[in-house]
């Protein structure tokens, strides 16, 4: 049995190419259909209308281009519209990135407290604390809305002094003393992994969702009998608004740099 369809992959920008890159190193013989919908970012300060408005529309034409799965690669967007997308589009399954790194928490920090930080979006949904306590287990969420970090990673603002200074006004924030470990409850933040990692010394744990998600994308594909163990088709980067900016930028979220086709969804 090979299945060759795609996945299909979405976020509101290229942030979701740091969960994109890890199911292409994790499964080299799938093929991806990413879509970055540029012409809205950023989604962490949309109201949850709009965004659920967006996600349709996306999910709808991945669909059609006869993915056989997909995965929103973005918080924000699973916060406010994967209960949606599930009722919407019931023929393939639908991965979040909330729910893997849950059920990753509530299995490795029972007892202990853990940070979370993310866009407004994100964090007022609540949807993390609330998740965490539907596994009964007894861990103390910690939360931040880190509003800045994900445009000033888009403008490039990481590994350097601008960065540390956001990074650190941040972190010192009383909400997150004496954490144990940090979620990077946003897409874009792997790329600042290492910055926040040195703010505190290595002491801290930083969770990073992209590794987790790509292996609960592996595990599904094997339980179901849908691997693809042919040549697969070369991967597509969809955009809805293009500029160069955002193509140069993909080498940073996704290891290379890669060609962007505009998509028009919205006229
Ligand atoms: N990638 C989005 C997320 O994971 C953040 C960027 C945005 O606000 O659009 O929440």
């Amino acid at each position: 049995m090979s299945d060759n369809r795609p996945i299909g992959i979405f976020d509101s920008g290229i942030g979701g190419l740091t969960v994109a890159h890890a199911i292409r190193k994790q499964l080299p013989m799938e093929s991806l259909i990413y879509f970055g919908d540029t012409a809205h970012l950023p989604y962490g300060d949309k109201s949850e209308a709009a965004i659920q408005a967006y996600s349709v529309k996306i999910a709808d034409f991945l669909h059609r281009q006869g993915c056989k799965l997909l995965v929103i690669a973005c918080n924000s967007a699973s916060s406010a519209a994967y209960e949606l997308l599930k009722e919407y589009i019931r023929k393939i399954k639908i991965i979040n990135v909330i729910d893997p790194m849950v059920n990753w928490v509530s299995q490795h920090y029972e007892g202990r407290q853990v940070g979370l930080i993310g866009t407004r979006r994100t964090i007022h949904s609540g949807i993390y604390a609330r998740k965490l306590a539907e596994t009964g287990r007894n861990i103390t969420l910690r939360p931040l809305a880190t509003p800045l970090l994900a445009p000033m990673i888009e403008e490039g603002f990481f590994n350097n002094r601008i960065s540390h200074e956001i990074i650190a006004g941040y972190l010192s924030s009383p909400e997150l003393h004496n954490i144990e470990a940090l979620i990077l409850g946003c897409t874009h933040y792997p790329l600042i992994r290492n910055e926040i990692s040195a703010y505190y010394n290595g002491e801290v744990a930083i969770l990073d969702s992209a590794e987790i998600v790509a292996r609960t994308v592996a595990e599904y594909l094997a339980a179901n009998n849908l691997l693809n163990h042919q040549t697969p088709a070369p991967d597509r980067f969809l955009v809805s608004d293009y500029t160069r900016a955002f193509e140069l930028a993909t080498r940073i979220f996704f290891g290379r740099e890669v060609r962007l086709e505009k998509q028009t969804l919205w006229e």
